[in-house]
């Protein structure tokens, strides 16, 4: 019998063999649907904005390789970057190859650009400096030029060099225009910001996505560090444990996650011990519409 690394892992955790990984930790990540497709990712990804932004020098791609493998190895595949996160795509080019990890990995970037030309010409640029001949989902950047760039993303997916087409935004003064979007295009995924303290998108996007058969990328599931600040210094409540939360980050994650039009949020995660965490959140009992709601009252309370 072939035995690959995972479940080589998975093995030795279950049985104690492996140091660092225990058995809930060997357990499988859950899973959700494309609506448009009915393909299943596991439903915590990867952000690569900022902390992948760096010079492509062995020192500084070593913790970022680490974190990845670390995410693969566990279950997980969505990757989220853009042209946008300076050099982001570039670490990617040089993380992905090796050992074929490129296979195991749901990979996402985005196009921001004003006119057909210059939206070809970057989408080409991410091919590139991703060092891939196939790119499971381009979404249009915070909404630029959004027609202009669909038309391209459509011809894309109809050669089959991407699978997926969406579009993003990450602040609430671009929900009337993504509604309207949602409404008027069929696109297969979108991106936007959600978190405990920043419901906005519950409001009309996310039902509207659920309608829509749209699946849902959540973006700045932690407000960067502002939910983190919020907490500094405190103890989860005890209730917590009644949905498997065991950091913060799990409980923030876990507030996301248990939206049912929410798909997949890709936390930021340039750490090894950051996955592990975070992944933690795609394992156990998720909060019911009560426990939301007292997960709501807790943080509007600090
Ligand atoms: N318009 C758009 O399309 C758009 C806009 C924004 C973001 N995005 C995407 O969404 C992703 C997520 O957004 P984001 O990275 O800006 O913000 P975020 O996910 O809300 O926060 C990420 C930060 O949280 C901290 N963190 C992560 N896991 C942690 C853990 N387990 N414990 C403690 N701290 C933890 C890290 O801070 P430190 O690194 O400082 O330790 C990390 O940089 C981006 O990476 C990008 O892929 C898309």
């Amino acid at each position: 019998m072939m035995l690959n690394r995972r479940s080589v892992l998975a093995g030795a955790a279950a049985v104690g063999l492996w140091p660092g990984i225990g058995r809930a930790e060997a357990a499988p990540l859950l899973q959700r649907p494309i609506p448009s497709s009915g393909e299943t990712v596991p439903v915590i990804g990867v952000g690569t904005s900022r902390r992948y932004n760096v010079e492509a020098t062995p020192e500084a791609v070593a913790p970022l390789r680490e974190a990845v493998r670390r995410f693969l190895d566990l279950g997980g595949r969505v990757i989220d970057t853009a042209p946008d996160y300076g050099r982001a795509e570039e670490v990617l080019g040089v993380i992905l190859p090796e050992d074929d990890l490129r296979r195991k990995v749901f990979l996402c970037t985005k196009v921001a650009a004003q006119g057909r030309e210059a939206g070809q010409a970057q989408i080409e640029q991410s091919f590139r400096r991703l060092r891939t001949d196939r790119i499971d989902l381009i979404a249009v950047h915070n909404l630029i030029d959004t027609d202009t760039q669909l038309a391209t993303l459509k011809a894309l997916k109809e050669a089959g060099r991407i699978r997926y087409l969406g579009a993003t935004t990450w602040v609430e003064r671009q929900y009337d225009d993504l509604e309207a979007l949602m409404r008027r295009e069929r696109l297969d995924v979108v991106q936007l910001n959600y978190a405990i303290d920043a419901r906005k998108a519950a409001e009309r996007i996310l039902p509207l996505a659920r309608d829509r058969g749209t699946a849902v990328m959540v973006n700045v599931p932690f407000g960067r560090e502002r939910l983190f600040t919020l907490v500094r210094g405190r103890a989860l409540p005890p209730f917590a444990a009644e949905f498997d939360c065991t950091s913060w980050a799990q409980f923030f994650l876990k507030y996301v996650l248990s939206h049912e039009a929410v798909t997949c949020p890709v936390p930021g995660m340039a750490q090894a011990r950051y996955v592990e965490d975070n992944l933690g959140a795609a394992r156990g009992r998720l909060p019911d519409a009560a426990q939301r709601t007292k997960m709501e009252e807790y943080i509007d309370g600090l």
